[in-house]
């Protein structure tokens, strides 16, 4: 990854903050894209503290072609051709599906359906005009092949469109040098991961967590970067169209049972 250049998006917190900074530990050059500028702009910073040659923050809404194109301009001026994309973006709202305002609908498929495929359009515009390859990874969700009780509807419909984008991409530009893979997080403590949860039951919501997931505790942000960022590097060169689970054995474990 020395020297490589690599968009991050939502890389002001959370996955896509620890992925920035695992890339700049491995030498990348880092353009953090969030609709957060001034974080984009912090963990930019930070970036370069932990050894990132050069690193960039812009702010952009992904769910915006123009702010989208304009981003990754931005990144290119700043920062050299692109390798690498890691899509990060994301939001989780919730609703039971008779109950959910459309709006809310429009604006989770918007961000984390619409936002991973416009960045990944933008980002192989890139990739075939400079003919080097690329590597692109999107982040998906357990919620993309099991469900919980509660609501999650547009959110799991947005994080499974995301595998089949995966897919389509992977076989559409493998024979242009880009592979595009996905991985599926589990509950992982972050910002989003209360985002539906009153501040008061956190604590209890955590425990829980703790007790149903096989490994014993939610990941840390580090952990599914870490499986990100192995994707997006050479290690991971016959790698593609795949979709890597990191959520501590919670897919693989069956609920009927004690
Ligand atoms: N935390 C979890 O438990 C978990 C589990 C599975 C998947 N994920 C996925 O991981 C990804 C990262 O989430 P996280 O947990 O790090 O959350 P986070 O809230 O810490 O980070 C998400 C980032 O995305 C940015 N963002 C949101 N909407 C945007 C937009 N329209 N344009 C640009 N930036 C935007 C936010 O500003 C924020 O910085 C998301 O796609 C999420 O769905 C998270």
């Amino acid at each position: 990854m020395r020297d490589r250049s690599i968009i991050i998006t939502g890389g002001g917190s959370g996955i896509g903050r620890a992925a920035a900074l695992l890339c700049a530990e491995r030498g990348a050059r880092v353009a953090i894209v969030d609709h957060a500028g001034d974080r984009a702009s912090a963990v930019a910073e930070e970036a370069r503290l932990h050894g990132a040659p050069a690193a960039l923050g812009v702010a952009c809404d992904v769910r915006v072609e123009a702010e989208v194109a304009a981003a990754f301009d931005a990144a290119a001026a700043a920062l050299g051709s692109a390798r690498g994309l890691f899509c990060s973006a994301g939001i989780d709202m919730g609703g039971m599906a008779h109950e959910l305002e459309q709006v809310v609908w429009d604006r989770v498929l918007d961000t984390n359906l619409r936002g991973v495929y416009l960045c990944c359009k933008h980002a192989l515009r890139r990739f075939l005009a400079d003919d080097q390859g690329g590597a692109i990874v999107c982040t998906s969700s357990v919620m993309a092949c099991g469900s919980i009780p509660g609501g999650s509807t547009a959110y799991s419909v947005s994080k499974a469109g995301i595998l089949a984008l995966v897919r389509s991409l992977a076989v559409d530009y493998a024979r242009y040098g880009v592979r595009v893979n996905a991985i599926l997080p589990g509950a992982t403590e972050t910002p989003l991961m209360w985002a539906n949860v009153a501040s008061g039951d956190v604590a209890q919501a955590r425990e829980i967590i703790n007790l149903e997931v096989p490994l014993g505790r939610l990941a840390t942000p580090d952990e599914p970067a870490q499986a990100a960022v192995w994707l997006l590097s050479d290690e991971a060169s016959y790698v593609t169209g795949s979709h890597l689970v990191c959520d501590g054995g919670v897919l693989a474990r069956l609920a009927l049972s004690a």
